[in-house]
């Protein structure tokens, strides 16, 4: 497995993978876990190919954001992405992706209104430069993203298409410890307390599902009984739960169509995302 840390170098080897096959590709944050193996899993299974990148980008964090507590293990990772038959891994320093007079910005601003963009109104233009400079970089066949990051994916989705970005984007399940928790690099920085605690965002958005697949339509009720539920953990502090329509992330009154139930929330100091689409 390759270690790439230059952009040039990394793209004169993706254009070498795309002459003879099909490139899968991974964009991550690193401190990869078994969310991660299930993209890369997939990826290394449905193409020629398979390029993983690691790189904490700053332009998605906010001042006072958690970007130098980040949790960071290249040496891990390497070795996860190695044994899941990933063929490169694309880590580079941060002034190799920022040189000193960038200023480009790549935004989907009405996506960006709802959601984790009302507590981060900064937060996807980070994500959407730095995966539209992935993109080109590594110019792959397929893009694999986690669905705990549903917003996140919607928004890429869109981006893709109005900006003609020829890569298919793989939407992949979100992957879950037994107790239902949504996997997170994040749920490392949790004590054990709140550990214990924080499975009630899925069991919140599970009871709302509920509601829904015993024939509830409306809003209200469903948003409800999740904050009732939530109301029930005293060490969670709920930043929102919404109802979204899953093409242009607006609330949504009533289910008529394909829908995004999502939630942000603190546990502590620790803020964790988790959803439910429903189609
Ligand atoms: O989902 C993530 O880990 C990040 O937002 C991404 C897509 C790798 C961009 O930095």
């Amino acid at each position: 497995m390759k270690v790439i840390t230059s952009v040039t170098q990394m793209h004169a080897v993706a254009q070498q993978y795309a002459k003879d096959g099909t490139l899968g590709f991974v964009p991550t944050m690193g401190y990869l876990h078994e969310g991660h193996g299930s993209l890369i899993e997939r990826a290394v299974q449905e193409n020629d190919r398979a390029v993983v990148s690691v790189f904490v980008n700053p332009t998605q964090f906010a001042p006072g954001e958690d970007l130098s507590s980040y949790p960071r293990d290249l040496e891990k990772d390497l070795a996860f992405c190695q044994s899941l038959g990933a063929t490169a891994v694309f880590h580079p320093e941060p002034n190799e992706m920022y040189g000193p007079n960038f200023a480009a910005i790549v935004e989907v601003p009405s996506l960006t209104v709802n959601l984790c963009a009302r507590a981060r109104p900064s937060h996807f233009k980070g994500v959407c430069t730095v995966v539209a400079k992935l993109f080109n970089i590594v110019a792959p066949t397929r893009a694999y993203f986690g669905l705990k990051d549903a917003q996140q994916f919607f928004i890429l989705r869109r981006m893709v298409l109005d900006l003609n970005f020829p890569i298919e984007l793989v939407g992949c399940p979100t992957v879950r410890e037994a107790d239902g928790l949504a996997m997170s690099s994040r749920n490392s920085y949790l004590s054990l307390t709140e550990r214990k605690a924080a499975p009630i965002l899925h069991k919140a958005l599970e009871e709302g599902r509920a509601l829904i697949l015993a024939g509830e339509k409306k809003r209200a009720p469903i948003i409800d009984k999740i904050q009732r539920v939530l109301a029930t953990e005293p060490l969670v502090s709920l930043e929102y739960v919404e109802l979204v329509e899953t093409l242009g992330l607006r609330q949504t009154d009533e289910i008529t169509g394909e829908v995004l139930c999502a939630l942000a929330a603190r546990i502590g100091t620790t803020r964790l995302i988790d959803n439910f689409i429903f189609s």
